[in-house]
């Protein structure tokens, strides 16, 4: 196995339907809630330099991309996905600090986050820093939030006020706040001496 970890591009785009099919056969077998990502969407991710992928020689291996909302002040992180072959020895978290390194080096002032169900997510998120945090803490951008219309969970959400729902929000500071808090702690251990 030699799997490459890759900002992904147009040379990729071929992959999307492997990728949009992993996403929904995972999301049957769970019988959790997702929202559907269509291959041209993800494409267009690819297209842009917004995504990650991990490839086995030719092989699938794990894909994750971002998305900017509320005129980029937040940065989501969405659509992980690791084939099955592939799961259970760390792919996940190297595609998640990979997407966690593309976000904050791209958008230094957004504010990175993502909503899951999944305890696997939870715990790389908690990891790299990311707190949970209730859904009034993340983009208000109606946007985003239009795209839980396709999973089937979208009616809890909304008899919620969109104040909740199955998922958990994790938020993470911008690369420019942590530069700000690390200078601080820096500045006081200094002055402390
Ligand atoms: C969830 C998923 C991405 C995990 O991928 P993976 O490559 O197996 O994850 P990793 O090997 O990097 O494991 C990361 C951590 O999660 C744990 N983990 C992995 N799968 C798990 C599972 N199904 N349940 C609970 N913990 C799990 C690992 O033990 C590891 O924990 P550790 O650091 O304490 O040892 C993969 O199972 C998948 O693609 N599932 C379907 C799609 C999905 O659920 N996507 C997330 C949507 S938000």
């Amino acid at each position: 196995m030699d799997v490459k970890i890759l900002t992904a591009q147009d040379i990729h785009q071929h992959y999307a339907e492997e990728i949009c099919h992993l996403m929904e056969v995972s999301a049957h077998e769970r019988k959790t809630g997702i929202a559907k990502r269509s291959p041209d969407y993800i494409r267009a991710k690819m297209a842009t330099g917004n995504a990650i992928i991990a490839l086995d020689g030719e092989h699938l291996v794990g894909f994750c991309y971002i998305e900017t909302w509320s005129h980029g002040k937040y940065v989501a992180n969405s659509g992980l996905i690791v084939a099955p072959a592939y799961r259970k020895i760390g792919m996940a978290t190297s595609i998640k600090k990979a997407v966690f390194n593309l976000a904050r080096n791209k958008y230094p002032e957004a504010k990175v986050f993502g909503i899951t169900t999944s305890l696997a997510v939870m715990k790389i998120n908690t990891e790299l820093g990311y707190k949970p945090v209730t859904f009034s803490e993340l983009t208000q951008d109606q946007a985003f939030w239009d795209g839980c219309k396709s999973c089937p969970n979208f009616e809890i959400l909304e008899r919620n006020e969109r104040k909740l729902c199955l998922c958990t929000g994790m938020l993470a500071p911008s690369k420019v706040e942590m530069e700000k808090d690390l200078s601080h702690l820096i500045l006081a251990t200094n002055e402390k001496q």
